[in-house]
């Protein structure tokens, strides 16, 4: 089979198409799935450029987004038939998504919400896993707290604000102006730009020195220092990102402040409440490409391009 091989460690140039072993099921609990569509996540390029180069080893197969259909079930396997449309996140660590088959364990595998293509639904598993562990599971945002989203136009942002829309809370995000209406739409109350605004003088004027309830930390560098700053009393703070320098929590403490960090694990449990919200039309995907699966280098690209002529709105799609 084909796929996107990682040889050496470095930009998107170190992708490339090539043909690999095809897996076969070994254990009664596998399933062999034909990758129809995956994803670009940050994480992807994380392990392409080898930020947890300890934690595999060369040459890998990367991508953390499975859409696609069953082709066979191990013996044990009762609930999937070959046929079946199902997506989930591999396991990280173990083989991923850039590639034209994959093999899982059928633990990991949710059906795709009728309403999805597959394009539409690569979008999802990562993403939704990881939006409902940071604002349900620990957040535990609820109907009329107040929350800031940085980076809404993100794979994890345009999710995200409408997941917490959906639970009754009031959106802060940041986004550039040119995507005001978009992130309007998606459920966003207040959009701050963050190429030309600070967003905790901005959080302070809307709140009126109050601060927001909940602060999710998409960004790194010194947010979670500063979300303090912009945070309510006995607020909670969400991080994403593993920011490798020391931080300086002394206002975290005179807020009264609780920090949860979260590094998404393949969620199957955490998918399926998403599943629901996106067949009952409350979140939708919100996709900015699709590129051919042998176009993964311009993909690749497009994530990491920090001065994009076009703003990132969405998840960007591998075709396959
Ligand atoms: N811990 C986990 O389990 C987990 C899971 C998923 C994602 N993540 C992390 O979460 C982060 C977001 O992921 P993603 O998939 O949404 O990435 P993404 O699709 O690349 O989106 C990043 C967004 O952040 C915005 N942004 C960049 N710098 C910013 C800044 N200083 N202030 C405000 N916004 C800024 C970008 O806007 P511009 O276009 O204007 O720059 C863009 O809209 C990444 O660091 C990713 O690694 C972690």
């Amino acid at each position: 089979m084909k796929a996107i091989t990682i040889k050496n460690y470095g930009g998107p140039e170190v992708l490339e198409v090539a043909e690999v072993v095809m897996p076969g099921i070994t254990a009664p609990t596998q399933v062999l799935v034909r990758v129809r569509a995956s994803s670009v996540n940050p994480l992807d390029c994380q392990v392409r450029r080898g930020d947890y180069a300890s934690q595999f080893e060369l040459p890998i197969v990367t991508g953390h987004d499975v859409s696609g259909e069953v082709i066979a079930v191990g013996a044990a396997v009762k609930k999937w038939l070959p046929g079946d449309k199902v997506y989930y996140s591999p396991r990280f660590g173990g083989p991923g998504s850039y590639a034209e088959y994959h093999l899982t364990d059928e633990a990991t595998l949710s059906r795709i919400p009728h309403n999805l293509s597959y394009e539409e639904a690569a979008a999802i598993p990562l993403t939704g896993g990881t939006v409902w562990e940071m604002l349900v599971t620990r957040a535990q945002l609820k109907k009329g707290d107040s929350v800031l989203i940085p980076g809404g136009a993100g794979g994890v942002g345009t999710l995200a604000i409408q997941l917490a829309k959906s639970l009754g809370a009031f959106v802060y995000t940041t986004g550039q102006d040119v995507l005001h209406a978009p992130l309007q739409q998606l459920g966003a109350d207040v959009i701050i730009d963050h190429h030309h605004k600070d967003y905790i003088q901005e959080i302070l004027a809307y709140t009126k020195g109050k601060g927001v309830d909940v602060i999710i930390d998409t960004i790194g560098g010194n947010t979670l220092s500063e979300a303090p700053l912009a945070l309510a009393e006995y607020g909670r703070v969400v991080t994403l990102v593993d920011i490798p320098q020391p931080q300086n929590l002394i206002r975290a403490w005179e807020k009264n402040a609780t920090y949860h960090f979260v590094f998404t694990r393949q969620s199957r449990d955490e998918l399926q409440p998403i599943s629901r919200l996106i067949e009952s039309g409350a979140i939708k995907p919100v996709i900015d490409s699709i590129y051919p699966f042998h176009q993964v280098r311009q993909a690749h690209e497009r994530i990491e391009d920090t001065k994009r002529a076009r703003p990132l709105f969405g998840k960007i799609i591998l075709s396959m």
